[in-house]
């Protein structure tokens, strides 16, 4: 039975049963452990086409076809913004458990509070609490799923998601530039482009060489723009889970990650960020990732194919079919996996 909270699971010297993962699952690199492999990129002069702007350019294009990750600093979200932003969700976090729980979403719900996530019939579960809602396009905002507390919520929250559709549509322009197309490619290939926010904390865990916070997997979207407190936990690899790096939190920095939709779109060329997240025994962590979606019925096909490739998808889809498949996958791998214990 998942626990409503993880408040008190987090007091206690052993981990519960439904958190600890496989072996081959279990973090191999520890979450202060920092690479600086993944590029830190500054946009000062993104827009100075005579100036910076190509130099800049070459680095994320170079980024998303090593990793799929890469950092951005310097890019124009305010530093207010950003710390009012992570200081009223560790203040929601913080809340007695019943206020937390107005806003459950176990049942379906769009939005709202959820102990862990975990797919139907995954049997593990993430050490994480996370409190999310939809905030494009503006038909999706149900703000009666939008917390009530802390004071100051929803005008700050709304200001972050604004901003945050701005940048991410400055490095969508970048992705579309260097595939040959005019830059508005990526954006209008989205249709009406979604944004979900979703805001992780990760209390200290009594066990984290035994779990996950955020297990393995690729973000679904075109791209995803994750901010992170100083503690450090997020993970990633590119040799297939071979080796693993923990990401270096960069103070105000945002950590780029590709998705799924922009991977096909780009005929893979560029890298679905593979990422994992971890947790530790010292200090809770938080982490805000704002989802870059297309719209549900938005076509999956790739936008370009170069000279000599194949297409990386048989058919056009749509983004709701592609993320069917995806889920269906991972569940058919969970009931391998299940079978072959
Ligand atoms: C995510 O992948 O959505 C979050 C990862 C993190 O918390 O570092
Ligand atoms: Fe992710």
């Amino acid at each position: 039975m998942a626990p409503s909270t993880l408040t008190a699971l987090a007091e206690e010297k052993t981990l519960q049963a439904s958190f600890v993962r496989d072996e081959d699952e279990r973090p191999k690199v520890a979450y202060n452990q920092f690479s600086d492999e993944i590029p830190v990129i500054s946009l000062a002069g993104i827009d100075d086409v005579d100036g910076r702007r190509a130099e800049i350019c070459k680095r994320i294009v170079e980024a998303c076809e090593d990793w799929g990750v890469f950092q951005v600093v310097d890019h124009g979200v305010d530093a207010k913004l950003i710390s009012d932003m992570t200081r009223l969700a560790k203040e929601f976090f913080a809340l007695p458990a019943e206020d937390k729980l107005r806003f459950d979403m176990s049942g379906g719900k769009k939005g709202g509070f959820i102990v862990s996530s975990h797919l139907q019939g995954e049997a593990v579960q993430d050490w994480r609490e996370i409190v999310t809602y939809f905030s494009y396009p503006l038909k999706n905002r149900d703000y009666s799923r939008w917390p009530d507390k802390p004071e100051g919520w929803n005008e700050v929250t709304k200001e972050y998601s604004e901003k945050l559709m701005g940048l991410a549509c400055k490095l969508l322009e970048v992705l579309s530039e260097a595939m040959g197309l005019e830059k508005e490619a990526l954006t209008k290939a989205c249709v009406d482009m979604d944004q979900k926010v979703v805001v992780n904390f990760y209390p200290k865990c009594p066990q984290p060489d035994l779990t996950l916070g955020l297990k393995r997997h690729t973000d679904p979207g075109t791209i995803t723009l994750l901010l992170q407190d100083l503690v450090g936990g997020l993970q990633a690899t590119r040799d297939n889970g071979k080796t693993w790096i923990t990401v270096q939190p960069v103070e105000g920095a945002f950590v780029v990650n590709l998705g799924d939709h922009g991977h096909y779109l780009s005929n893979g060329r560029f890298k679905n960020a593979d990422h994992q997240a971890v947790v530790n025994s010292d200090c809770s962590r938080l982490s805000i990732a704002t989802f870059q979606n297309p719209a549900p019925d938005a076509t999956v096909y790739p936008l370009k194919i170069r000279e000599g490739e194949k297409p990386i998808l048989e058919e056009p889809i749509t983004f709701a079919e592609m993320y069917r498949r995806k889920m269906s996958k991972d569940l058919e791998l969970a009931r391998l996996k299940k079978l072959a214990k």
